[in-house]
């Protein structure tokens, strides 16, 4: 809902449990009024009245207390929007005016041929933002930064910065300090999202899992992105965020030509992280994750069982061993198209191995289907091997300067999308290959970043960094229009590209290339803090771990860690025992009846993964399941019983593993008991009220 003050020039957002408000002055200064609890209008008015502060030599009055800070006169914070002409760089703007549609407010400024929008949409409790920047002038403009949004935090004491950061194998971990005076930027200029940091930020002065206020911004945009937030002299604290690492050329907007950011999402939560989460699951659920009410079925992925080595025999003989034990989608990953026998060659090249698959796909897919489960494959359609035909054919169609090496990560190129002809072939081979074969699932792949990102003949700045993001977007929207039944799962060697944006356009992610039982369980408690169970994919692959570190673990460590997200098996079915494959289709079974309070239930991370001994609580419409994991028990000593959350105190809650009837006030005030011992071992609990 979009309150507006009498004057027009106030104006409030309210949510279920939360209000935004702001306020132009009668210089047209944009300020930043609340983000809190709920308020009315009539407060946000008094807010509004109150006088600027900071009327000092070498200070600004508008400095931290302005909704986007624009780069020229009174400010010296960083700006949001920086904007050059042949003539003069900075922004002085004018209001324009507003207009609301729906649940949007749009703020319109004019600044001499620049037409500047201002987005706000209230959706749950997540503020969405983003700015529109238009050239309708004569002149050329060059737009050396645009960020979405700044958010400012309320005046408090210690505040501190938590963050997910990581890298190959080891994305998404946790790690939260105090926030000092100056500016801490987090980011990527690879041209994706990037294994080092999801685009997420929380801010909190003394919340704990379950109370207190955090607040929380993230960036729905896969390319490169910044994010910094900075704590002023005056201890106030602002967020600024958008597309783009650097300040030095995001675009050169012709007459007529205009930018329109990614949305940064903010949302104030008063529940701890852990409410801070659900709200950010609730948000994507509803208004992000396309078909989010429908479950994900559990997957087999063949890599790392096969890797490179594949033949229609072979997969067929691991999709037979994997019916059995109750998968419900098959995957084929790399190694099925062109000469791609290992990753110097063949990509670019998607159609089937004619020595591998002489009749195609189809023949596989339908032996897939034949036993009652859905085909998917891999693909990475941004990239090429030098050693393919389509490189040899177009060595141009790459990213590249002119007369510079063309670095190679993995043997392999980035196509650049920037260009028509590049994004129509991979519309017309990927539309050939889902048109071809029964295909229900595609695994879309990226496995370098950006390096040479030069496109010969473009005048700087080029837009290759934006368009290779818009093209891949549109791609993937062309595609889920035309196969509406088609599943994506976006992966980038492992987590590196996973935001809001891909989210709004795939149905889950592949969580990390890392399967290591142990390990995930810090890198799930790491992307849970934004993103819900529902797109977390997560494999049980073999023991010992050949991905990775070797570790040996039980089927039960290993499928009740996987099992916190979407599950998968990616081990090599053909080696496991009778035992195993039993064992696992019962893990599988009990997957399946716990999937919808997994997959679209309320998380409470009951206790961290740091300790000796982690959980994780869903509850959906009664039904309550816990998942617990020891590491190492250490001196004989019992694992603490794990109190419950989120349960009716005044109810009985019935566990189905025990048989143990507690009230719901027992089990929030004393805890569950896991009966967990020894080394790596873990459990799965299942309450119903009753
Ligand atoms: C990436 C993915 C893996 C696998 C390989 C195939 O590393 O993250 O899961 O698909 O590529 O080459």
């Amino acid at each position: 809902m979009v309150h507006i003050a009498d004057d027009g020039r106030t104006w409030l957002l309210s949510g279920p449990t939360s209000s935004y408000a702001l306020h132009l002055t009668g210089a047209d200064e944009l300020l930043h009024l609340h983000w809190g609890p709920p308020i009315t209008l009539a407060d946000a008015g008094a807010l509004a009245a109150a006088p600027l502060s900071g009327h000092r030599p070498f200070e600004s009055p508008l400095d931290g207390g302005e909704e986007y800070p624009v780069e020229g006169g009174p400010r010296f914070v960083r700006p949001a929007l920086s904007v050059r002409t042949d003539e003069r760089r900075g922004t002085e703007w004018g209001f324009e005016g507003y207009d609301t549609e729906g649940d949007e407010l749009r703020l319109r400024f004019a600044d001499d041929g620049l037409a500047i929008s201002l987005h706000y949409r209230m959706r749950g409790d997540v503020v969405e933002r983003w700015v529109g920047v238009a050239n309708d002038g004569h002149g050329r403009v060059e737009l050396l930064r645009a960020d979405a949004a700044t958010w400012t935090l309320p005046d408090r004491e210690g505040w501190r910065l938590s963050q997910l950061h990581g890298r190959w194998a080891a994305e998404s971990r946790l790690a939260t300090a105090p926030l000092t005076y100056g500016e801490k930027t987090i980011g990527s200029r690879r041209g994706h999202t990037g294994h080092q940091h999801l685009p997420w930020v929380a801010l909190d002065t003394d919340a704990t899992e379950e109370r207190g206020e955090v607040y929380g911004c993230a960036l729905g945009w896969s390319g490169s992105w910044r994010i910094a937030v900075a704590q002023l002299p005056d201890a106030r604290v602002q967020i600024t965020g958008g597309a783009g690492y650097d300040d030095s050329g995001l675009l050169l907007l012709a007459p007529g030509e205009s930018y329109t950011s990614p949305v940064f999402a903010g949302l104030w939560s008063d529940g701890g992280f852990g409410g801070a989460s659900r709200a950010w699951h609730a948000y994507q659920r509803a208004h992000v994750i396309p078909g989010a009410e429908r479950d994900r079925p559990v997957l087999f992925n063949s890599w790392e069982a096969t890797h490179f080595d594949i033949s229609e025999e072979q997969q067929a003989a691991l999709a037979r061993r994997a019916a059995e034990i109750g998968v419900e989608l098959f995957v084929v990953d790399d190694g099925w198209f062109g000469a791609r026998t290992g990753d110097r060659a063949g990509l670019g090249d998607w159609t089937p191995n004619p020595d591998r698959f002489p009749h195609g796909l189809k023949p596989l897919a339908d032996r897939v289907r034949g036993l009652g489960m859905r085909f998917g494959i891999w693909v990475e359609p941004e990239m090429v091997n030098p050693d393919s035909d389509l490189y040899r054919a177009h060595p141009d169609w790459v990213q590249h300067q002119p007369g510079r090496k063309r670095t190679e990560f993995r043997n392999q190129l980035v196509l650049n999308l920037a260009r028509p002809d590049v994004r129509e072939y991979l519309w017309e081979r990927l539309d050939a290959l889902l048109s071809s074969t029964p295909v229900d699932y595609v695994k879309w792949d990226f496995n370098r970043s950006f390096t040479d990102a030069g496109w010969p003949g473009e005048p700087y700045p080029q837009r290759l960094w934006t368009d290779h993001v818009h093209a891949l977007y549109a791609l993937l929207d062309r595609l889920r229009a035309a196969y509406p039944e088609v599943a994506f799962e976006s992966c980038s060697g492992g987590g590196g590209r996973i935001d809001l944006g891909i989210m709004s356009r795939t149905d889950q992610v592949w969580t990390s290339d890392n399967t290591d039982p142990l390990d995930r369980l810090a890198i799930q408690h790491g992307l849970t803090q934004i993103h819900p169970a529902r797109v977390m994919a997560a494999w049980v692959t073999d023991s010992p771990n050949t991905q990775l570190n070797g570790r040996v673990s039980s089927l039960r460590f290993r499928f009740v860690s996987a099992m916190a997200g979407v599950l998968g098996v990616g081990g090599d079915l053909t080696r496991w025992s009778a035992e195993e494959l039993a064992e696992a289709r019962r893990w599988v079974e009990l997957y399946k009846e716990i999937r919808p309070v997994v997959q679209r239930g309320e998380l409470y991370r009951l206790r961290p993964p740091a300790g000796g001994s982690s959980a994780v609580q869903y509850a959906l419409d009664g039904e309550v399941v816990v998942l617990a994991w020891l590491q190492a028990q250490s001196y004989g000593e019992p694992v603490p019983a794990v109190r419950l959350r989120g349960l009716d105190p005044t109810a009985s809650y019935e566990c189905r593993e025990t048989g143990e009837v507690l009230s719901g006030s027992v089990l929030l005030h004393h805890g569950l008991r896991t009966g967990l011992k020894g080394d790596l071992d873990a459990t799965v609990l299942r309450l119903r009220r009753i």
